[in-house]
This record gives structure tokens, sequence and C-alpha cells, in this order.
């Protein structure tokens, strides 16, 4: 009996990825899971062949075409998948016998992806040491504020008050290294006001930044984008979104130095769990460069407050950043080796 589309509704909300193929290897059907899994639609994924959405071992193409032609069921654990543009990701696959609605051989593959529950786990125990990091610098620089700025108001004074011209020079030092300590205070607080949250189109959001990368980059380095033209409008504060996408993007251009290429990329994804709470829909905004890559010593700790690869970064961009985008309800995720860095923002898409 054909599936009825109460079956398919109840596919869609598995956790496991689910994709059916016909004895050509194509296709034929994906639930959500599986869509975020080869982050493609349903649409453009059937009729396609199951090896050019996702790149498989030999092994267990072998193994695929094997069961097709005896009709045996099999596992797999433990495998390395690479879904077409992304990332690699290991899976635990279940590969059953079905008829297609054209009465041939075909097989349906269960797909649970190994690292996803170890991640949200150690996402939420991560984004809870990395907010207490933040609250401990907030309320240092709390305690420094106000004594800076009477520091300040008193070198004022003092000028006012000096008689010889030459002495000024010493005040007007005090006042501009307090000036200093005042803008990189008030970075370390972050903002203070509450998000505004107003429907926003996040495409617009992205090409506004890439205006601006565009205007800052040096002339080696290309700004593409790759846009999935169906995400919807979505319901977020837009100062913020620039300047999450900002801090991340001009990361990526002082990682490449004279030439490189960097990608705005999106993506909509199902079905996704960010810090315990599972949204059915997911924008997914990611900035990818070809440059060096996160240091490694520094990958684990690139959200905490004040670590810095460079000489001159104060090592906040992405420490703001994070906390802004956990005050929207989101995450941002990092994937990282020479010659491919994958800054991910993700907003759960709640409808405006
Ligand atoms: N795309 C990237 N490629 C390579 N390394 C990166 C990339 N993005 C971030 N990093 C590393 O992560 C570190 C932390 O970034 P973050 O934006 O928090 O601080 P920063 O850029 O050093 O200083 P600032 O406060 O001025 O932003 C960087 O110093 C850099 O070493
Ligand atoms: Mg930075």
């Amino acid at each position: 009996m054909p599936p009825t589309a109460n079956d398919l509704s109840l596919l869609d909300s598995l956790a496991t990825a689910v994709v059916a193929i016909d004895d050509g290897m194509r296709i034929r059907y994906v639930n959500s899971a599986a869509e975020q899994l080869l982050g493609t639609s349903a649409r453009r994924a059937v009729d396609q062949r199951l090896t050019r959405a996702l790149t498989i071992p030999d092994s267990l193409f072998a193994r695929i075409r094997e069961a097709l032609d005896n009709g045996q069921p099999f596992t797999d654990r433990q495998v390395s998948v690479e879904p077409h543009g992304q990332d690699p990701q290991v899976v635990d696959l279940y590969l059953s016998p079905f008829r297609t609605d054209e009465s041939r051989a075909g097989l349906v593959l269960e797909i649970n992806t190994v690292d996803r529950p170890l991640r949200i786990a150690r996402d939420e125990a991560m984004l809870a040491q990395q907010e207490h990091a933040r609250s401990l610098l907030r309320g240092l620089a709390h305690e420094i504020k106000n004594p800076l700025g009477g520091l300040r108001g008193a070198a004022q004074l003092l000028a006012r008050q000096l008689p010889d011209e030459e002495l000024s020079e010493y005040t007007s030092i005090i006042i501009r290294e307090a000036d200093r300590l005042q803008s990189l205070i008030d970075r370390m607080l972050g903002p203070t006001n509450r998000p505004r949250r107003s429907p926003v189109n996040l495409h617009e959001v992205l090409e506004h930044v890439r205006k601006i990368i565009i205007a800052g980059a040096p002339e080696g380095v290309q700004i593409r984008f790759d846009y999935d033209p169906s995400i919807p409008e979505c319901l977020t504060d837009r100062d913020r979104l620039v300047q999450v996408m900002l801090n991340i993007a001009g990361n990526a251009l002082q990682a490449l130095g004279d030439s490189g290429r960097v990608v705005f990329r999106s993506r909509v994804v199902s079905n996704f769990t960010i810090g315990g709470t599972r949204h059915p829909l997911v924008a997914c905004l990611q900035i990818i460069d070809n440059g060096p890559g996160v240091p490694e010593h520094l990958i684990d700790q690139i959200f905490y407050p004040m670590v810095t690869g460079t000489d001159h970064g104060t090592g906040l961009g992405l420490s703001i950043a994070q906390s802004m985008m956990n005050q929207l309800g989101g995450l941002i995720e990092c994937t990282s080796e020479p010659g491919h860095t994958t800054f991910t923002v993700l907003i759960p898409l709640e409808i405006a």
C-alpha cells in the first residue's frame, strides 16, 4: 500500500534521517531529518542519485548494491559519510529492503548521526560556561567603569588649573587612555538594552553585511554568496544580527590577509535542537573562508571572552556575538581546519 500523507508527516517528525532509494540507487523519498543531513530540500533530492547527494565509502556502496540484488537487510556502524558540500559526519546506518511504487526493488536507509547527541549535550554545558565567564567579566567591567569616569573628570579639572601649557600633555594622555579603556569596558559590558524583535529578511541582512565587508576587503579576497531563496522572514533583532555577522565576517577577513575567498551561505534545517529546545525550522547562516583556520589550541575557547589568536585583538568579538545569539534563542557553531573554516549562526525560524 502506498504511504498516506499521515504516514509521511509521521516520518517527518523522526530525528532519524530516512532515505528511500530504488534499484538504480536514485533517491525516491527523504524525510525532514534527511533533508537536514543532506543539506538540501526533498524537492531537489528526489530523483538524484544517492552518491551525488552523499559521498559514501566504496565498501558501503558495494554492500548497498548487494542488498539491492539479494534483498537482505544490513547494518553498518560508525561510517563516515559526506553530504554534498558539507562537512563529513559519522553515522550509523540501517538498511532494509522495500518495493517502490512501480514494484521495483528498493532500500530504505535509516541514518543516525552519531555525534549530534554528544554535541547537543556539549552545547548546553559550553554555553553555560561561556555565559559564566562573560558575567564575571561584566562584573569586573562595572567595577572599573565608575572610578574610571572619576579619574577622567579629575584629569580634566587638573588640566584647567595647570600653570604650564607643556604639562597639559600629561593630562591629555590620562584622558586619551581613559577613553580607550572606556570603549574596551563598554565592549566588555556588551549591549545593555533588551533585544527588539521585528520581522527580518535574513538575506537583506546578509547582503548588507556582505557589502560592508566587500568595501573593506583587499583586492585579492573574493566575497561570494550562496543563498537558499526559500528562507522566510523571521522575528529577530536586525541590528544585533548585523553586528553578529560583521564580527564573524571581520574575523574571516583578518584570517585571510591579502588573498582568499569568503562565502556567505544560507540554508534551512528542520527539527534542530538548540540549548535543549527543539525547533521545527531553523535558519542556518554561514560564513565560510578558505584561510589558515582557527589555531588548534584555541578552537574550544574562541567563544570565551578575552581569547584571541591575534596581536591586536581583544578577544571579545565572538564572545559578544555568541551572547547576542543566545539572547535571541540562537547559537553560533564553528568547525575549522586549514583551508576550510565555517561559522554557522543558527536562528530559530519563528515565522514573522
Ligand atoms: N575565520 C577565522 N579563521 C581563523 N581564525 C579565526 C577565525 N575567526 C576567529 N578566529 C580566531 O578566534 C579568535 C577570537 O576571535 P574574536 O573575534 O573573539 O576576537 P578577536 O578577533 O581576536 O578580537 P576582537 O575583539 O577585536 O574581535 C581570533 O583572534 C582568531 O584567532
Ligand atoms: Mg574579532
